[in-house]
């Protein structure tokens, strides 16, 4: 997302936000501050390009965490897009997605008249994360596949307004 497409939107909301533009995955970034939450929404897979940028990128949260905070990712899911993959569905006439090389832990992601050239976009690597979180006195405390979290928050919803 752009600035301006988020100083737009922190208008139409109505909230006071703050916005720092900054590469999370090249740079070290100290804002002099820590938080309970952290979040990173469909972003933080692309920091699995190569060590480096996880190291950062992972680094980079841990240091603005209050002891005990957490950090929330929603990252795309490997397995429903190779189930995809096998399926056939890796396109229609909204987006279309094309894998590299034979050993690359990449693919790419293009949406039709919108992105020329689409941008690679890379699988989350379990070991490499659970190892740098490590690293980084963190761990992995809850995973659930995204289409199955908006179904169970849909459904609860519901029986609050009932
Ligand atoms: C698919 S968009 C998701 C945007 C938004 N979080 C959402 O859920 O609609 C991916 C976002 O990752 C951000 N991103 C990619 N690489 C980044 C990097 N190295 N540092 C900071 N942000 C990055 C892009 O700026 C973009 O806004």
């Amino acid at each position: 997302m752009t600035l301006y497409e988020a100083k737009k939107r922190e208008k139409q909301i109505g909230i006071s936000a703050s916005f720092v533009h900054f590469d999370a995955f090249q740079e070290e970034l100290d804002f002099e501050i820590t938080f309970n939450v952290v979040v990173s929404n469909f972003s933080f897979h692309y920091d699995f390009g190569n060590d480096s940028t996880i190291k950062t990128a992972i680094n980079n949260v841990s240091k603005h965490l209050v002891p005990g905070g957490f950090f929330l990712v929603t990252v795309p899911s490997a397995s429903t897009i190779m189930t995809y993959k096998k399926d056939g569905k890796l396109k229609n006439k909204l987006f279309e997605t094309s894998f590299m090389e034979k050993d690359s832990n990449g693919y790419i992601f293009k949406i039709i008249d919108t992105m020329e050239l689409g941008c690679i976009e890379y699988f989350i690597d379990k070991k490499k994360l659970v190892e740098t979180l490590k690293a980084n006195k963190m761990q992995v405390v809850y995973t659930q596949n995204f289409f199955d979290f908006i179904i169970s928050r849909a459904s609860l919803d519901q029986t609050c307004e009932a």
